[in-house]
Order: structure tokens, then C-alpha cells, then sequence
């Protein structure tokens, strides 16, 4: 799908995207934007290759794509100044490779802090009611009259949550955590909900009752949560992942799930996305939903619109907004 044909400068998103803001802002400004339709859901280094061709002036890409060495310096043979993740997480970015090739690199922070937390809040709520549990029995036509002990999960009111990775989204999942009662206890006289900052990592895990992900997936992180961390979690913990799949072992999480039936998980990421290790699809006690935490419709059109601007940004020489090096 080709946008002002004979723009001056060849903007190419491997992905269409939400929202025609995003489009009419390259336009306006005098860029030809190519979006590439095809089918395919995660694209190769040889199909960005193919699209980039022998002139592009800046690429908007997806966090499913390995945007490396090879890519970086095919955009900047095409004379590419610019890509922008449509993504706050760059771990599929290697920004040194793109430093050596002279290309600028963008992200899309802020526009998805509330919308992630509100999922990581979601499936908090939903894994410690059991809703999906729930749901699919009374799909199943399984339901046949109020039982004392159907479906018994446990009540987050007074609880405590536990949050890795207080960085933006982090944070607005506590605040989210505490605001849901502070009103409601403050009228009702009770004691208020108050938060710490923890000393380590494990004092979080052993005491928290959810715990909620939210870390910059690096070589720091990798496997953060692995068989020794979970088995120092709560026998009735929930945990939450709405950052990236690696942070957690899937394979000893699966374990830990079979071995731990009132243990919970939500997850919304993957440790081989689109793939989930053998064995967690059968676990009643794990939600999974796919990679949707930012996928509101007005965070969704920001995103894109965002990553437009970075492109935009550095091709008319204006200071680009978001970039991950600052
Ligand atoms: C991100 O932005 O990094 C999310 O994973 C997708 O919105």
C-alpha cells in the first residue's frame, strides 16, 4: 500500500498499523509511505531487506522483527537515517549496530504505560477469581446449580502485591493496585493500603502475594524468575508477566504450575513467541493471552503515531522524540 507516491522521502512500515494520524503526518511533511500487506505475521531479515531496497530514508518496524547488524546496514546502504520500534521494549534492537551504521533508533514510551498496567491489573484480578477457569466451565455446559466450593479463588483485598521493574508501567501497575481500595478503605475506617520499597528481590517474591513483571528484558534479566525463585514464591502466589517472555524459565514455570496446582499465572508474553514450551496450553492454573498489554485502540494509534514522529523526526533534521539511547 503506497501513500503520495511522489513524496520526497521513502518511508516504509513493515506492518500496517492502527489509525491513518500516523499517515497523514509523514505525508503532510512530504514523505512517500510504503506499508508493507504482507500476510506473513513475523517478517524475515530477507523479506525488510527486499522492502528496504536500494532507497529508503526510514523504516517503521515491529518488535517481531531482529532488527541487527544485517538490517541496519542494508537501511543505511539504501541511505536510511532512521527506525522506529513500534514498541516501547528494543530487545529485538541492537542500537550499537545501529550507532555504527549512522541510523537513529526510536521507541514509543508513555503512551502505553497505563494500558499495559490496566492488563497486568486485569489478569491479576482474573487469575485470582479463576474467570477464565469459570468461563470456560459454564461454555463447557458443565454448570448445573451454586456450589460452596465452586470456584473458590482469593480475595486481593488485603493482600500483598509484589511489582518487579518499578520503571513507568511498573508504577502505574502499583498505583493501580492501590487505588482500587484506598477509597474504599478510607470510607470504611479500615487500616489504608500502604507500599515499600523492598530491599531485594527475594524479600519481594517470598511476601508478595502477586507479583506483577516489569523489567527491561537484557542479560540481566534473562530467566529472572527461574526454578529457585519460584520455589521461594508463595505456594498460593499469582504471578503476572506482561513485560517479556524470557524474564521467566517457561520450562521450570510449567513445572512449577504441574507440582503447585493453587499457584497462578497470567501471562501475556512468551519465551519463544508466537510458542508456548510444551505443556503450559493444559494448565487450568496459567491465563495466557497474546502480547496484547498495549493493545487499546488510543494506545495502539499513539504507538504508531509516535514511531511516525521518531522517523520524522530525525529525516527533517527536528530532535527526535523518543529514543532509547537518551
Ligand atoms: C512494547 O511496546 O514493548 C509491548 O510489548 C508491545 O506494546
Amino acid at each position: 500500500e503506497v501513500w503520495n507516491p511522489s513524496g520526497k522521502y521513502r518511508v516504509i512500515s513493515t506492518k500496517p498499523m492502527p489509525g491513518t494520524r500516523w499517515i497523514n503526518l509523514l505525508v503532510q511533511q512530504g514523505c512517500r509511505v510504503e506499508i508493507c500487506t504482507e500476510k506473513k505475521t513475523i517478517l524475515s531479515v530477507e523479506d525488510i531487506i527486499a522492502l528496504i531496497g536500494d532507497k529508503c530514508d526510514g523504516v517503521i518496524g515491529q518488535l517481531t522483527e531482529d532488527w541487527g547488524e544485517t538490517l541496519f546496514s542494508a537501511l543505511s546502504r539504501a541511505g536510511g537515517k532512521a527506525f522506529s520500534n513500534m514498541a516501547v521494549g528494543y530487545n529485538n534492537v541492537d542500537v550499537n549496530a545501529a550507532n555504527k551504521y549512522g541510523v537513529a533508533v526510536g521507541n514509543t514510551p508513555g503512551v502505553l504505560t497505563e494500558t499495559t498496567a490496566e492488563l497486568a491489573a486485569s489478569l491479576s484480578l482474573a487469575a485470582a477469581r479463576r474467570i477464565v477457569e469459570a468461563d470456560e466451565f459454564m461454555r463447557a455446559g458443565l454448570y448445573d446449580g451454586w456450589l460452596p466450593n465452586l470456584y473458590v479463588g482469593n480475595l486481593l483485598k488485603g493482600q500483598t502485591v509484589g511489582v518487579i521493574g518499578a520503571g513507568r508501567i511498573g508504577s502505574a501497575y502499583a498505583r493501580m493496585m492501590v487505588e482500587a481500595y484506598a477509597e474504599f478503605l478510607k470510607a470504611s475506617g479500615e487500616k489504608p493500603v500502604t507500599w515499600k520499597r523492598a530491599s531485594s528481590m527475594d524479600e519481594v517474591l517470598r511476601q508478595a502475594d502477586v507479583i506483577s513483571l516489569h523489567p527491561v528484558l537484557d542479560k540481566t534479566t534473562y530467566h529472572l524468575v527461574n526454578k529457585e525463585r519460584l520455589a521461594i514464591m508463595k505456594k498460593e502466589a499469582i504471578l503476572v508477566n506482561c513485560s517479556r517472555g524470557p524474564v521467566i524459565d517457561e520450562v521450570a514455570l510449567v513445572e512449577h504450575l504441574r507440582a503447585n496446582p493453587m499457584f497462578r499465572v497470567g501471562l501475556d508474553v512468551f519465551e519463544d513467541e508466537p510458542f508456548m514450551k510444551p505443556g503450559l496450553a493444559d494448565m487450568k492454573n496459567a491465563i495466557v493471552v497474546p502480547h496484547i498489554a498495549s493493545a487499546s485502540k488510543w494506545t495502539r494509534e499513539g504507538m504508531a503515531t509516535l514511531a511516525a514522529l521518531n522517523v520524522l523526526g530525525k529525516i527533517k533534521g527536528y530532535p527526535i522524540w523518543s529514543d532509547p539511547n537518551q
